[in-house]
């Protein structure tokens, strides 16, 4: 028998109504939905659109590129936030939205990012030394807000893992 037990706690603010969020959060997930059209998703129809706000007050969008060689393809949160760090990389992301949609289908539960780009989240958040919000949605559905990229990633790997 184990000696004790650790418990991960994960909380979000759930909304029901875009109009509920902060009108810079609104925004952002407006921007998300719209980039929504330009995702690049033949194979899985699953279209995914993501939009980083910028300490600048830039809005820098990004989609799923999907490809016939099925893991040459990339999520719409990594595409943003590399075109992001690229373009601005002295800027910090302040806030990442991230909607989704499946073809033919509507009010999708809230569509949680994929390992992968919880990490790269993680790297930008611990690097800028200030909080990524994550927002999310199923196109249709509930928002929900997480104060911070790592809360998404318990028992992170950063670049203090490494010493
Ligand atoms: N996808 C994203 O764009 N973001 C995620 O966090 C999860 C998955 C994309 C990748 C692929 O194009 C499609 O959704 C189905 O997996």
């Amino acid at each position: 028998m184990s000696k004790e037990k650790l418990t991960w706690k994960i909380e979000a603010e759930v909304y029901d109504s875009i109009n509920d969020l902060l009108p810079e959060h609104k925004k952002l997930v407006e921007s998300a939905k719209e980039a929504l059209k330009t995702a690049y998703a033949p194979y899985s129809k699953f279209n995914v659109g993501a939009a980083i706000m910028l300490d600048n007050g830039e809005i820098v969008r990004g989609t799923n590129q999907e490809n016939a060689a099925y893991p040459s393809g990339i999520c719409a949160e990594r595409t943003a936030m590399f075109w992001a760090n690229s373009q601005f990389p002295k800027e910090k992301m302040l806030a990442i939205a991230i909607v989704a949609n499946k073809e033919g289908e509507v009010n999708l539960t809230p569509v949680g990012p994929c390992g992968s780009c919880r990490q790269v989240m993680l790297e930008y958040e611990v690097n800028q030394e200030e909080l990524m919000k994550v927002i999310i949605q199923g196109e249709g559905g509930q928002f929900y807000v997480f104060s911070s990229a790592g809360d998404l990633l318990p028992l992170k790997f950063s670049k203090d893992s490494l010493g």
